[in-house]
C-alpha cells in the first residue's frame, strides 16, 4: 500500500505587526473588544513592494523543503490554496513555482477559503495514494490586509484578519504507522453569501471596476459573523468526530488538535465539546489573527517547532470557513 505523510513544515509571516491599539486609529474599536470577542491581540500585515502572496508562500515552502530534505527538483506537484491571489488569474501557485525554479511540474490552484489547506492536503493525499506522484508541496497563503474595509463600517470583519503563509511537504510512504489516515471534506453552498467578496466577479454585466461597484462594497469582505460562528461550532465538532469514527478513535485519543484559527471562542467551544484539555488544542490567533488558508499550516508548523508534534501522535486538523466549507484531516505522525 502507498500512503502519504508530512515530512516537512514551514511558515512565513510578515514582519509588520499591527496591534489592536493600532487599529483604533482607523476605526472605532478597542483592544478590550477585540481580545474578548476573538482572542486576537495583534496580526501581521504585508509590506507593499517587499512581500507578495507568492513570495511569502515561497519562503514558507523553502523552509518546509529544507526540513524535509527535499530539493525543488524532487517536487512533482504543487497544490496551492488562497483566496487572495496576486493576480485574478493565473493563480499564485504559478508565481511561486517560478520563484522556486520548479518549472514544468503541475500546479493546482484551489480556493476553499479557510478550509483551503485541508482541502489541498486531501488532494495531495489522493494523488500520492493513487501512485501518480511521490512528493507534493501543499501551500496556504493569504494577503487579507488590503481588501478588508478598515473603517468603522468594516470593523466586524477587519479586526479578525491577517497575512501569512504556511507549507507542507507531503511524500509517499509504505509505513502504515506514520501517515495521513483520512481526510473529510464538506461544503454547503446555501450559505455562500454569508461570507463572501463579490467583485471582481463575472456576475456583473461588466468586469471593469466601476465607482458603483466600489460604492456598493463589492470589493469588501461581507460577513454574517453570527451565522458563521453558529455553523462553525457545529461543523468543526462534527467533522472531527467523522475523522475519529472513520479510524476507530475517540476524542481522548487526539494528541493535538490544530483548528483553523478563526476565533478563540470557536476553538474553546469545540475543545469543550470534545472534552480536551487546553494543552491539546493549538491556539496562536492572539499573534496572527485569522490568516484563512495559511492559518492551519502556520499553527501546525509552530506546534512542531515547539516539540508539540511527536512521532506516534494522533494529530487532527480541522477547518471551517466561507462556502460554507468544513474539513478535517487525521494524521498519525
Ligand atoms: O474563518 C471564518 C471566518 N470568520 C469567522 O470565523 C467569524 C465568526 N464570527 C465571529 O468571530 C464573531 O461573530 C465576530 C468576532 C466577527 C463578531 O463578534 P460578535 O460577538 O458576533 O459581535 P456582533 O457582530 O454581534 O456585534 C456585537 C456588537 C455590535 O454593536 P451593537 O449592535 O451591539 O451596538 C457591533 O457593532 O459589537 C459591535 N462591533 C464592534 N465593536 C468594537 C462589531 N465589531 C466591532 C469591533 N469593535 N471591531
Amino acid at each position: 500500500m502507498i500512503y502519504s505523510t508530512i515530512t516537512g513544515l514551514g511558515y512565513y509571516v510578515p514582519e509588520h505587526v499591527v496591534t489592536n491599539e493600532d487599529l483604533t486609529s482607523y476605526m472605532e474599536t478597542s483592544d478590550e473588544w477585540i481580545r474578548e470577542r476573538t482572542g486576537i491581540q495583534e496580526r501581521r500585515y504585508f509590506t507593499y513592494g517587499k512581500e507578495t502572496n507568492a513570495s511569502m508562500a515561497a519562503a514558507a515552502s523553502r523552509m518546509a523543503l529544507e526540513r524535509a530534505e527535499v530539493t525543488a527538483k524532487e517536487v512533482d506537484l504543487i497544490v496551492y490554496a488562497t483566496i487572495t491571489p496576486d493576480y485574478f488569474f493565473p493563480g499564485s501557485g504559478f508565481l511561486m513555482q517560478r520563484e522556486l525554479g520548479m518549472e514544468g511540474i503541475g500546479v493546482i490552484d484551489i480556493r476553499d477559503q479557510c478550509s483551503g489547506f485541508v482541502y489541498a492536503l486531501s488532494i495531495a493525499d489522493q494523488f500520492i495514494k493513487s501512485g501518480m506522484y511521490k512528493t507534493i508541496l501543499v501551500v496556504g497563503a493569504e494577503i487579507q490586509s488590503t481588501w478588508i474595509n478598515k473603517s468603522t463600517e468594516g470593523r466586524g470583519v477587519a479586526v479578525i484578519f491577517g497575512d501569512g503563509a504556511g507549507a507542507a511537504v507531503v511524500r509517499a510512504t509504505d509505513d502504515a504507522e506514520h501517515r495521513i489516515l483520512s481526510t473529510h471534506l464538506h461544503a454547503d453552498g446555501r450559505f455562500a453569501e454569508d461570507l463572501y467578496v463579490k467583485d471582481p466577479g463575472s456576475s456583473r454585466p461588466d468586469r471593469a471596476a466601476t465607482k458603483q461597484m466600489v460604492d456598493e462594497g463589492g470589493f469588501d469582505v461581507v460577513m454574517n459573523g453570527n451565522a458563521v460562528f453558529k455553523h462553525a461550532v457545529v461543523r468543526f465538532t462534527e467533522v472531527i468526530h467523522e475523522g475519529l469514527q472513520a479510524n476507530g478513535f475517540s476524542p481522548e485519543d487526539i494528541s493535538l488538535l490544530v483548528p483553523h484559527q478563526a476565533n478563540v471562542r470557536i476553538s474553546e467551544y469545540v475543545r469543550n465539546q470534545l472534552g480536551l484539555p487546553e494543552d491539546r488544542v493549538i491556539s496562536n490567533i492572539h499573534k496572527y489573527g485569522n490568516t484563512t488558508a495559511a492559518s492551519i499550516p502556520i499553527a501546525l508548523t509552530e506546534a512542531w517547532e515547539q516539540g508539540r508534534v511527536k512521532p506516534g501522535d494522533l494529530v487532527c486538523l480541522a477547518a471551517f470557513g466561507s462556502g460554507f466549507t468544513w474539513a478535517s484531516a487525521l494524521i498519525k505522525w
